[in-house]
């Protein structure tokens, strides 16, 4: 078994990388942290960063985890390729534009790029937003997954993830105990769905859902209260369609914890009764 012990980072592509970096900063909140060869790393706490923007195909995602060790690293290549999948090793030039000491990189059965990260870089400096947001830190992301089920079993059996609760087909999993880092979400493609911020409490949320509207920022869902981890939430649209949520008061888990299961509806997405858009849940025939 592999087992992650960091949430890093996301890559992503973008059609207009100066329109994305100026959301990034004025309306979520981020900090730029570098530029270089095409790409900007930006943060909203104090890792080096959170997210790399390039400019290119905005479906280009990759999601960024860590691992404890190189022996770690070298063990994940190995099951890894045991599994059938092709795994590339990075180059040390691609490991310094990813900020770390070493990487491997590899598809999930749906797709999805992931780099397996061993070192990466914390920063010598404490985050500086760029509005006055509220973020605490970089914590979840939704992923695009074609087979849901299928999803569920190489996270939970090749890697140390384990499913919190499901909404419908979707997973929300985790490695640690924040009840999710990952809420799987039935897709015809991969990639990243949603990319959370956290933030420190509901005033801040609620902040941002009057500041959002009030410069014209397409709202996506909320704000409301997830039924399944407790945390209020509010959803946004960033450039290339890219989903971004600001939330808080997560619910922690641990060992004894077992996963429930949630109906598809709009009491089990949001308490308080907002009313989401609940076609991102409804999983593919494969599912079935
Ligand atoms: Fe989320």
């Amino acid at each position: 078994m592999i087992n992650v012990v960091g949430f890093r980072y996301c890559r992503l592509g973008t059609a207009d990388l100066e329109e994305t970096v100026k959301f990034g900063t004025d309306m979520i909140g981020l900090e730029t942290v570098g530029r270089e060869n095409g790409s900007v790393y930006m943060r909203g706490d104090d890792r080096d960063h959170n997210i790399c923007y390039f400019e290119g195909d905005p479906t280009d995602h990759t999601l960024g985890l860590e691992l404890a060790d190189f022996d770690a690293l070298d063990a994940a290549e190995s099951t890894l390729t045991t599994a059938g999948l092709d795994v590339h090793r990075g180059t040390g030039e691609e490991a310094t534009a990813r900020r770390c000491m070493g990487y491997i990189n590899f598809k999930d059965p749906s797709g999805n790029s992931i780099d397996l990260t061993v070192r990466p870089f914390a920063a010598g400096r404490r985050y500086f937003p760029g509005r006055d947001a509220g973020i605490d830190e970089f914590s979840h992301i939704g992923l695009r997954v074609t087979d849901p089920r299928e999803a569920e079993k190489f996270w939970s059996e090749v890697f140390n993830f384990k499913t919190s609760d499901w909404i419908g087909w979707s997973a929300l999993m985790t490695f640690d105990e924040v009840h999710h880092r990952f809420a799987l979400f039935p897709s015809d493609r991969p990639g990243i769905q949603h990319i959370n911020f956290q933030v420190s409490e509901t005033d801040d949320v609620m902040r941002s859902n009057y500041f959002l509207r009030d410069h014209q920022v397409r709202i996506q869902a909320g704000p409301g209260r997830h039924s399944l981890s407790g945390a209020r939430f509010l959803y946004f649209y960033g450039p290339d369609e890219m989903i971004y949520e600001y939330s808080c008061g997560v619910r922690m888990v641990d060992d004894t914890w077992r996963a429930r299961q949630f109906p598809v509806n709009d009491a089990s997405f949001c308490a308080w009764g907002s009313k989401p858009d609940l076609s991102v849940l409804e999983g593919p025939d494969a599912a079935e």
